[in-house]
């Protein structure tokens, strides 16, 4: 879900769903707001997309207001209704509060409540925590003191924000276990469950560390630990430029992401390319860290997932280390073997994946090190981790992963050639090569994408197609995942990656005539060995009727006879490649949702974070 609360001067109703419309990722299944009214909350919320309230805000707008806070849902407990819809109210409609996260005893707050004569609109968690802290006001006369008193009694992981009408100006914020920003402004406050909450109006910062709570009014913001305590929160400047977060002439943001690959490799390889090796500052994983680190495990979600498989490759090819890639839902309760020797890289580009971050606490919590790869500034996983290498793909809006795809995958080549020369595993000439290649990836890339026509016509007379194959090997084969994953994600059609060498273990017995399998195919130049074997693929199925589509290496000549359609990317080296294979997959994908209607920024059922379990 993603929270924004908001005291100043501006018209609070459009500086909430301004906020909102950049959390929407978040989840999208109902929204609302409230501001204060005189005595009382002024509330509306709707199920449905943002767009539903936005409608029902222009038909009766609510009054104006200088104090608001606004939520967009992602449904945990009860489905997305008007009435789960939060905010939800207190103390008879004078306080009003929103949530993000679970509150796990809520059913027994609940009854307690209900025997105290509460009576419940809506069957969320959340509610339980409204009546909660309404009562806790009533006793206390002050929303911070009533605040602090009841998340003493939340079990769970929270963000709260809740205001009252008694206390005009004031918001107050809580976090347990789930992020709260601050946003500085002259004159007004805002808090947000990210930075791109107001980063519209502010790029002043400060993320509050657990067990916090914050009151802002126009001219303050105060922090203080959850026994009262006063602390001083690290601000921080916010580089986003705030127009990315905006479509600009782009049908959805996801084709304007797509776009923006070129300056997303760019900008995360600026200031980290030396003239011929890879120079990283790695705070506390410093180059004696990295010596004596002697496994690494990547742990991710999705597509992050997917990058997590190519750097596998290129670090231990290039840096002789050992390395495991594992979906961090898995590797967290599986118990895995861990001590100080371990690396433990977390890729995330929200940098709130509650899988991906409960991995990284019970990584620290067996002393491993932990670096975090991640595309958002102040986010809760780099915060909790030792050491973080921001990828700079800007703000990725649509809830595909697109750019910073690949922008993880530069993340890991630049650490795989940084522990490379650290370790003295690969000679200087070499990294000298790589650095030279990855320079050429931004024009590579906007070549790439100045010669998709083919793609377009491709996804147009396969919009009905029900079943798609991805085949890949080596680095292909995380390609190969990533193109089927995001035509799930957005279009819905059935897909699945495979390794071109398990082939003939099973996935073989799906072709049939017609078939559609696209079959992402590693240079000759590069790899002649797997480029026969996987020419030998193409044989093997295409013997079997399917449509085979192959994205190949400009001027590979040996897979023509065999290919229906062919892709070409231009000529890099072997761990480079992933980055230039995606592209044509992804647009295929945003082509074929956008041939079928399809909403291709906000898929059914998918959040863009997943801030829960
Ligand atoms: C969700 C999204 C995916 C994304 C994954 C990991 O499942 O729908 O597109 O790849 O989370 O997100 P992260 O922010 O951790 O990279």
């Amino acid at each position: 879900c993603g929270i924004v609360g908001y005291t100043g001067e501006r018209g609070t109703v459009d500086v909430l769903l301004e906020g909102l419309s950049r959390l929407e990722y978040r989840g999208y299944d109902s929204a609302g707001v409230s501001v204060i009214d005189g005595d009382h909350i002024a509330l509306r919320k709707k199920g449905g997309k943002l767009a539903v309230l936005r409608a029902s805000l222009e038909d009766a707008p609510l009054p104006a207001s200088a104090t608001g806070i606004g939520h967009t849902r992602w449904a945990t407990h009860g489905g997305p209704t008007d009435e789960n819809a939060h905010p939800h109210v207190g103390d008879d409609g004078r306080l009003s509060l929103i949530h993000n996260g679970i509150i796990e005893n809520f059913a027994e707050l609940r009854a307690e409540l209900e025997a105290a004569g509460e009576a419940f609109a809506s069957e969320t968690d959340t509610e339980a925590a409204a009546k909660l802290l309404g009562r806790a006001y009533r006793e206390t006369g002050d929303l911070t003191a009533a605040m602090r008193q009841v998340v003493g009694r939340l079990h769970g992981q929270f963000t709260l924000l809740a205001m009252h009408a008694e206390q005009p100006g004031v918001v107050v914020g809580a976090s347990h276990n789930s992020p709260l920003l601050v946003g500085y402004g002259e004159g007004e406050h805002f808090l947000g469950s990210d930075v791109s909450a107001f980063v519209k109006f502010t790029p002043n910062a400060a993320a509050l560390d657990n067990d916090q709570i914050v009151t802002i009014t126009r001219d303050s913001a105060s922090v203080t630990d959850f026994d009262g305590n006063a602390v001083e929160p690290k601000r921080f400047e916010v580089s986003w430029d705030a127009s990315a977060a905006e479509k600009g002439g782009w049908n959805s943001f996801m084709a304007k992401e797509i776009s923006e690959g070129p300056e997303a490799v760019e900008n995360t390889m600026r200031g980290r390319l030396a003239d011929s090796h890879v120079e990283l500052d790695l705070g506390a994983l410093d180059d004696e860290a990295l010596r004596s680190i002697d496994r690494i495990v990547i742990v991710a979600c999705g597509t992050a997932n997917y990058s997590g498989l190519v750097g596998k490759y290129a670090i231990e090819t290039w840096a002789r280390v050992p390395v495991e890639v594992d979906l961090a839902h898995e590797f967290r309760y599986r118990d895995p073997v861990l001590d100080e020797r371990t690396l433990v890289i977390s890729i995330s580009q929200s940098g709130e994946t509650m899988d991906t971050k409960m991995a990284v606490q019970h990584a620290k919590a067996q002393g491993a090190r932990t670096l975090s790869i991640c595309n958002t500034q102040g986010a809760t996983i780099p915060r909790e981790s030792e050491a973080v290498l921001y990828t700079h793909a800007g703000p990725e809006v649509a809830v595909a992963s697109t750019k910073a795809f690949l922008a993880q995958v530069i993340g890991q080549l630049l650490f795989g050639l940084h522990l490379a020369r650290v370790r003295g595993t690969m000679a200087d000439e070499a990294i000298a090569e790589v650095v030279a290649e990855m320079r050429e990836l931004p024009a590579e890339l906007r070549q790439v994408l100045a010669e998709q026509e083919a793609v377009h016509e491709l996804a147009h007379w396969m919009a009905d197609s029900r079943s798609v194959l991805f085949l890949g090997r080596h680095v292909g084969y995380p390609v190969a995942l990533e193109g089927a994953l995001k035509l799930k994600e957005i279009s819905y059609i059935h897909a699945e990656g495979f390794a071109g060498g398990e082939l003939k273990h099973g996935p073989i017995a799906l072709i049939e005539p017609g078939q559609v399998v696209f079959v992402v195919v590693p240079s000759p130049r590069n790899e002649p060995l797997l480029h026969s074997k996987i020419v030998s693929n193409i044989q093997e199925i295409r013997a079997r009727g399917a449509r085979v589509i192959v994205v190949a290496e400009a001027g590979d000549a040996a897979v023509l006879p065999y290919a229906d359609v062919v892709l070409r990317v231009p000529l890099t080296l072997p761990m480079l490649e992933p980055v230039l294979q995606v592209v044509p997959l992804h647009i295929f994908a945003l082509e074929l949702a956008t041939a079928k209607g399809l909403d291709v920024d906000q898929p059914r059922n998918l959040a863009k974070s997943v801030t829960v379990e």
